[in-house]
């Protein structure tokens, strides 16, 4: 996989593809590869207005894609329910789900829910979500794959069970590592899940995109109106980062090649894993422990009121 690029991503004609996050950065390259394949791709952004701009600049790329922008912000239960039940409403089958949104190193803001606004939109609204879209996914003709983005900065979290929205206190960059490692412990206890009830043809798989430089690292610095910060991360994106469009491919790998597997976690494989083509690789062991994981999934259930009834979805012996 050592060259693989964008153009490998196999044909995806008649197949339906959700996108969070999809006006910008690397969500914004995913859907442009997507609709290039031949999916359909729904854009889940939190802004239609942002969501129509991109999606009339990916038709500039790519004339005859079919997109659909739709409202989902993460940041709100009700309208990624409503979301969801939009997507329903509309296609009897989803093929791959890309719980790609995410914000980084924020000040500390709630959800309209009352969650800490980077587990929130980062974790907790994409585990409703999938949730919400679970049976679409499991229900489809052929192959379907949940695809959840981390980062590497997940090996410095923690989850705090004893004040999972840091209210006690709050560091910025803990609380991005805390909602990236419920992102890898989300994903391998979904593919466990799955796996244990049967369900053979739904992947759960996980990734990074390394270094990107696209607006996540300026939301930090703006919404702290600190112009140091910004400039500072403007020469760092410029010296350090891949392109955006680079970035974009281990999401695209875990969501699209043929040799991918559940449970999987895939990163740029080049200088010090921020940059290069994509490589399946291993996560910290925090992300793998299994009681963590059991119960920072009880807990989103309670949290976000959705629940997984997997079994019911599995096959039905013959
Ligand atoms: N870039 C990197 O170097 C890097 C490194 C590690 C991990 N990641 C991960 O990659 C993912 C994509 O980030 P990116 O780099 O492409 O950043 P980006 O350019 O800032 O894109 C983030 C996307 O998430 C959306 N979003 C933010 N809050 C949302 C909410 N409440 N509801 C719905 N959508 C929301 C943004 O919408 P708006 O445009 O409306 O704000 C935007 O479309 C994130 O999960 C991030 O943690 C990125």
């Amino acid at each position: 996989m050592s060259d693989w690029t964008a153009d490998d991503v196999p044909s995806m004609d008649g197949k339906r593809v959700v996108v969070t996050g999809a006006n910008s950065g690397i969500g914004f390259e995913g859907t442009k590869a997507f609709a290039r394949a031949g999916a359909t791709v729904v854009m889940a952004c939190r802004s239609t207005e942002r969501g129509e701009r991109a999606a009339s600049q990916v038709r500039e790329a790519v004339p005859d894609a079919t997109l659909d922008v739709r409202r989902c912000d993460l940041a709100d239960l009700a309208s990624v329910r409503d979301f969801a039940a939009g997507v329903r409403g509309t296609y009897d089958e989803v093929h791959v789900l890309c719980n790609n949104a995410g914000v980084m190193a924020v000040p500390r803001s709630e959800t309209d829910d009352g969650f800490e606004t980077q587990l929130g939109v980062n974790h907790l609204g994409h585990f409703a979500l999938a949730g919400h879209l679970l049976d679409r996914l499991v229900t489809s003709t052929g192959e379907s794959r949940i695809v959840t983005q981390s980062s590497g900065a997940h090996t410095m979290g923690e989850v705090d069970f004893a004040d999972l929205h840091r209210e006690g206190s709050y560091g910025k960059w803990e609380a991005y590592g805390q909602s990236k490692l419920a992102n890898l412990l989300f994903a391998y206890e979904l593919q466990r899940r799955l796996a244990d009830a049967g369900v053979e043809g739904t992947k759960s798989v996980a990734c990074h995109p390394g270094y990107a430089d696209t607006n996540l690292q300026y939301r930090g610095p703006e919404a702290s109106g600190s112009r140091v910060r910004y400039g500072l991360m403007k020469v760092a994106n410029t010296v350090f980062a891949q392109s955006a469009p680079k970035g974009a491919l281990p999401m695209l790998y875990a969501a699209t090649a043929p040799d991918v597997k559940g449970g999987d976690y895939y990163g740029p494989g080049g200088f010090l894993g921020m940059r290069g083509p994509p490589e399946r690789q291993e996560s910290s062991d925090a992300s793998s422990d299994e009681d963590t994981a059991e119960r920072l999934w009880t807990v989103s259930e309670e949290l976000t009121g959705v629940g997984y009834d997997i079994e019911a979805l599995a096959p039905r012996p013959a």
